[in-house]
Formats: structure tokens, C-alpha cells, sequence
């Protein structure tokens, strides 16, 4: 198998102070997550360091560079999934974490279970010896002016939800494996505690060998609505290429929930699709 990764920087309206970052953010992203499977590396080691490039990036809502909450703090949230056995981890509402799709991969790998969140998520990150960094590292400039902004009476929160920046890695590894990871700070202003479709299974990512893999981004509550990435590979079950499921799926979520986001999905043969609705996403991808 010829290995394949793709990776977004997420969906709708970039603005243009942050479109050359972002777009080198996602070649780079795409680069390292390349490298190891160049190296023999497996499709979910290959989406978790592309991930992870992206969460060391202020550019993208993720990580370092994740809106903030109604309080002005960063909440995150973040999944991971192996196509080769359907096991997966994912975390919601860390707070404190340079890295949640890390800890979204130990809760796979070091625990029985598949969600962890808020509190726990941060007990068992400290029995993993993640070290916490303190919540102003991750916070930058732009989304605290961004944060202010949407509590002025007249803002449109709206306007800025298009800037979304959620990160997410599809990827196929030499033996024919596909994974997805997807991680995000979720939307600006959000209620304490509100927990999004990155970290839920099948909304924000999944990944099967029989069918493929899809890491989403846009809306999380209408993607949760129709559990967008599930939705994807069930078409691609029913024999529709990538990019028809995908345009068949985001089409379902617009006249059903009227909500906008994008998909990445690929095939174990090697095929893939960058779909979204309203405007484009950032996008970088390696084909070996
Ligand atoms: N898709 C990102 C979010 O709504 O949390």
C-alpha cells in the first residue's frame, strides 16, 4: 500500500491576517505526519504527530491557539481512532493540556474506556505524568480579543464561529490501516462544560478498515445532529466514492440542521476526499 495522509485546519472563512500560517501550519502538519509513515510508521501514530503539529500552532483552534470559553479560559477537546481494531480514545473539556490528542490516545491505549472528561480527563493526565501548563500558555492574542469582542451587546458571534480552525488528520498506513484524529477548542464562548462533536465517536471522527476513515470540522452541534463522520462511511459502505458520501452526507446535515462544516475521508485502497460546505478549509495532504 501506498501510504496516504490528509489533514485540515478547519472549515469555513479564514481570516486573511491568519491564511499564510495556517496554510503552512497544515503542509507542515501533513509533512511530519508523512514522515512517519514513510518511516513504517502506523496510520494512528502518522494522525496523532500530524495532529499534534497543529496543536503546537497558534494558528489553529486547537491546543495552543484555542477560543476561549464564556469565562475566558480554554476547553478542549480531542479524539482518536484506529481502524484496525475500533478502538478509541477521546477527552472533552481539558483545560491545561499543551497536547489533548495525546491524552486522547492514552485513554485508548491505558484504559478501558473511550471518553474521559474535564476533572477525570485531568486526574488520569497526571497519573500518565502529562504535565500541566498553565492555562495563559495557551491563550493568544487573537482569540482573547476575539473572546472580548462576542461579549459586546451588538457582536455577531455568528461571524466568528465561520473562523472555526478545528484540526483533524485521515491517513492510510503501508499495510493498509486507516486512523483519523480530530482536536479543537471548540466554539468561542461556549457555556462552561459544553462538550462538542470532536470528542464524541462517529461526530467528530471515525475509523474502520472496512469502510475508511473521516476526521470532521464545522458546527458541532450539527454535525453531532446527523453523527456526520458515521453517516460518510455508511454511504461509502452502500459503495459511493469519498467524495460522494461525503457530499451526500454534508448535504443531509445543511437541509436538516441548516449547519456548515467540512469532511476528510479516505479508503483503505488509497482514495480521499476534502469536502465542505460554505467556504474552503485549509488543506494539506502526502501521497506516497
Ligand atoms: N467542531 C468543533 C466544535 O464545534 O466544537
Amino acid at each position: 500500500m501506498k501510504p496516504v495522509i490528509v489533514v485540515h485546519g478547519g472549515a469555513g472563512r479564514i481570516f486573511k491576517e491568519r491564511e499564510e500560517g495556517c496554510r503552512a501550519g497544515v503542509v507542515r502538519a501533513a509533512l511530519q505526519g508523512y514522515t512517519v509513515l514513510k518511516q513504517g510508521g502506523s496510520a494512528i501514530d502518522a494522525v496523532e504527530e500530524a495532529v499534534r503539529s497543529m496543536e503546537d500552532d497558534p494558528h489553529f483552534n486547537a491546543g495552543c491557539g484555542s477560543v476561549l470559553n464564556e469565562k475566558g479560559e480554554v476547553e478542549m477537546d480531542a479524539i482518536i481512532m484506529d481502524g484496525k481494531n475500533l478502538n478509541s480514545g477521546a477527552v472533552s473539556a481539558v483545560k491545561c493540556i499543551a497536547n489533548p490528542i495525546k491524552l486522547a490516545r492514552l485513554v485508548m491505549e491505558k484504559t478501558k474506556h473511550m471518553l474521559l472528561t474535564d476533572h477525570g480527563a485531568h486526574l488520569f493526565a497526571q497519573t500518565m505524568g502529562i504535565p500541566e501548563v498553565p492555562g495563559e500558555k495557551l491563550i493568544t492574542q487573537r482569540s482573547r480579543e476575539r473572546w472580548k469582542k462576542n461579549l459586546e451587546p451588538d457582536s455577531n458571534p455568528e461571524e466568528f464561529q465561520k473562523d472555526l480552525g478545528t484540526v483533524g488528520a485521515v491517513a492510510i498506513d503501508s499495510e493498509g490501516n486507516v486512523a483519523c484524529a480530530t482536536s479543537t477548542g471548540g466554539l468561542s464562548n461556549k457555556l462552561i462544560g459544553r462538550v462538542g462533536d470532536t470528542a464524541c465517536i462517529g461526530s467528530g471522527g471515525y475509523a474502520d478498515n472496512h469502510s475508511g476513515a473521516t476526521s470532521t470540522t464545522g458546527h458541532g452541534e450539527s454535525i453531532m445532529k446527523v453523527v456526520l463522520a458515521r453517516l460518510i462511511l455508511y454511504h461509502m459502505e452502500q459503495g459511493m466514492s469519498p467524495e460522494v458520501a461525503a457530499d451526500t452526507a454534508l448535504d443531509y446535515m445543511k437541509d436538516t440542521s441548516r449547519g456548515f462544516g467540512g469532511c476528510y475521508c479516505c479508503q483503505q485502497a488509497g482514495e480521499w476526499a476534502a469536502r465542505f460546505l460554505h467556504q474552503a478549509d485549509v488543506l494539506g495532504y502526502c501521497r506516497g
